[in-house]
């Protein structure tokens, strides 16, 4: 591993960035040739996180934020709308049209506070926001909508753990309770339609190479879209979402929905 790679991992602001965080791992599967959305990472100061929350208490930004925010459009306007925009940690899906789905620069500044707001109350000690991403909005084919989370779609994906290159188990990446959570109509035949996976041989060997680039136990996300399979999210096992009934769940990694990033 390369010095630069090293560094994007482990550091932002002189402090040290959680391995699960996107500044971690997405450097890694694009040096492996990974296929992965287009991607600007940016970084946010503490100073320019803590100004965010004077729109909270009804104030106008202070000014450390605004570079920040410079930063962020011009990276979106080099990727193009809508864009996909998220924080290295979480991109607050449930809440879609207010977080991770951007279609109007105009609106940047508002995305930011729904995804700091959702970063802050998200687990007992929230989630940092020390690195963010727009992202290529990939082509994907829905086979839902959720009225109840503000339009998120609902497309085949899956959620692969592995070890290192070797794959322990994959699962769709929509549980039921989600689509029925999220006001999906015939919630059962859309389950089913998600658990058919015509590629299952190739979504295993992205996950395996995924796993490979970054070693270690990871969750790796598999999202099909029109142009193929895309690695879209990795993280670390134990703090993955991992279906209940998985008997690898029960040995292996932790089944915590509740605090969970993934
Ligand atoms: N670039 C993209 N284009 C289109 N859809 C995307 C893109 N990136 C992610 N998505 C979709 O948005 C949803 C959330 O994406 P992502 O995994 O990045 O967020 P997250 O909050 O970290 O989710 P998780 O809870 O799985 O960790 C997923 O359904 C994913 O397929
Ligand atoms: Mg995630």
């Amino acid at each position: 591993m390369d010095a630069e790679l090293k560094n994007t991992a482990s550091e932002a602001n002189g402090r040290r960035i959680d391995p699960t965080c996107m500044s971690h791992w997405l450097p890694r599967l694009q040096a492996a040739g990974l296929p992965v959305p287009r991607t600007i990472l940016v970084p946010m100061s503490r100073e320019a996180y803590r100004d965010v929350f004077n729109l909270f208490d009804g104030k106008a930004l202070e000014g450390p934020a605004n570079e920040f925010l410079r930063k962020l459009a011009a990276a979106a306007a080099e990727i193009g709308f809508p864009a996909f925009l998220r924080t290295g940690m979480t991109s607050g899906k449930h809440s879609w049209a207010r977080t991770c789905y951007l279609t109007d620069p105009a609106r940047l500044l508002s995305h930011v506070a729904s995804l700091v707001e959702f970063s802050e109350c998200v687990s007992f000690v929230g989630l940092p926001c020390d690195w963010w991403a727009v992202r290529e909005l990939l082509p994907t084919t829905p086979l839902a909508v959720c009225p109840r989370y503000e339009g998120m779609p609902v497309c085949r994906e899956f959620r692969c753990f592995v070890a290192g290159g070797e794959v322990r188990c994959m699962h769709p990446y929509w549980p039921l309770e989600a689509l029925e959570r999220g006001g999906v109509a015939d919630p059962e035949q859309v389950a089913a339609q998600l658990a058919s996976c015509p590629d299952e041989h190739e979504v295993r060997a992205l996950a395996a190479r995924a796993g490979a680039a970054v070693g270690g136990a990871w969750s790796v996300d598999v999202l099909e879209t029109r142009r193929g399979w895309f690695v879209t999210d990795m993280a670390e096992a134990q703090k993955s979402w991992h279906w209940p009934d998985c008997s690898v769940a029960a040995g292996g990694p932790r089944a915590a929905p509740k605090a969970s990033v993934g």
